[in-house]
């Protein structure tokens, strides 16, 4: 069942009992000391304490990711997600996480937080970043590790891993450490969800996000998708009241129907986009490669990184310098932004002083 890998004191862990979870709103509420006037500002019902896990962004997001309501958590980001599963599962100075940098770099600084060991398997730059699925699976047995996260795509090389190989690692992994996948990317790649594949798979698990190709970033939702049992453990382990009542209004309106062909524009442009900024980039005499890109982002190995960056800069063009991440020295990562945005970036590069 995988619930078995969680800490062993927090397994009869009692969570906060909060007013909102203890009684649902009624005609006079009196019980969590709100005001009971409507709040000065941000628009009615501010001055209560918003559901825990609103039901109504539960169903939709079940929906949209084809999952069912229990099997979702819904927190801060899927940051707040990555920490909590830390938290749970691993105990300080006793259990270790397996990550594959480059990679998202919030893995390792949760662990840091919570003093669990982070075990690295790198991913290679002579194999195009592919995963080591058998290096992860050795690594993880070796340690007894608790967690091991793959992100797919990668942040920041931008490659969707192998499905077969991820689910080669979970398959081996089972009943011994939890395999977290990390789809913060996935609405920009062509393939489906892994979440499709957790059915007999317990100990897969799998983050998502409303911060990218749902454009809400400041909302600050993203979800884990789990076994009930881990779902509901997590669960109450969070905070309160995790989620701002305005941030779940603007998700669920974002969500909408009527929201549909917007995304649907958004993410089609975003990848036309991809494609052109990458073929020109390529082209352009100070890049040495533009590695592919399943992501909003490419990842991009210049001749003088530094240089370009400031040159960037100086335009007011701000991208991320990933030269301190292992295989990516002269390397910058670019979102992909409006085609005006792009274009400036490119008209930048033209620029005498970077060719
Ligand atoms: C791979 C990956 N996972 C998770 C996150 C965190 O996203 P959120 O905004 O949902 O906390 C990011 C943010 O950049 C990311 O790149």
């Amino acid at each position: 069942m995988s619930l078995h890998l969680a800490r062993p004191d927090l397994l009869h862990f009692v969570p906060y009992s909060s007013a909102r979870k203890e009684s649902a709103p009624s005609a006079v509420m009196l019980n969590a000391n709100e005001l009971p006037w409507a709040p000065y500002a941000g628009g009615d019902g501010l001055n209560r304490y918003p559901d825990p896990q609103p039901s109504a962004l539960l169903a939709r997001l079940a929906q949209i990711y084809g999952v069912t309501p229990e099997q979702l958590l819904v927190g801060r980001g899927s940051d707040e997600a990555i920490d909590l599963l830390i938290r749970g599962f691993c105990r300080a100075r006793q259990d270790a996480i397996v990550i594959s940098p480059p990679t998202f770099g919030m893995y390792r600084v949760c662990a840091q937080l919570q003093g669990a060991e982070v075990v690295e398997v790198p991913l290679q730059a002579c194999d195009g970043f592919a995963l080591r699925p058998q290096a992860l699976i050795d690594a993880a047995l070796a340690r007894s590790a608790k967690l091991v996260f793959i992100c797919s795509p990668n942040n920041p090389t931008g490659q969707l891993a192998s499905r077969e190989a991820i689910l080669a690692v979970a398959d081996a992994l089972d009943e011994r450490a939890l395999v977290i996948v990390d789809e913060a990317y996935v609405e920009f790649a062509d393939q489906p969800s892994l979440s499709e594949a957790m059915p007999g798979r317990s100990n897969l698990l799998v983050l998502r996000t409303l911060s990218k190709a749902f454009g809400l970033a400041g909302a600050r939702i993203g979800s884990l998708i789990g076994s009930p049992a881990i779902i509901a453990f997590l669960r109450g382990l969070m905070a309160p009241y995790p989620l701002s009542a305005p941030s779940v209004a603007a998700a669920l309106e974002a969500l909408s129907d009527t929201r549909t062909e917007a995304f649907s524009g958004h993410l089609a442009q975003i990848k036309a986009e991809r494609k052109e900024l990458a073929e020109r980039l390529q082209a352009h005499p100070e890049v040495i490669r533009v590695w592919p890109s399943d992501a909003n982002f490419l990842c991009v190995q210049w001749r003088d990184a530094c240089a370009v960056a400031a040159h960037l800069a100086a335009r007011g063009i701000i991208v991320r310098d990933l030269s301190r991440y292992p295989g990516l020295s002269q390397c910058l990562r670019l979102s992909i932004g409006t085609s005006a945005e792009n274009a400036a970036v490119l008209a930048a590069l033209a620029a005498e002083e970077c060719a």
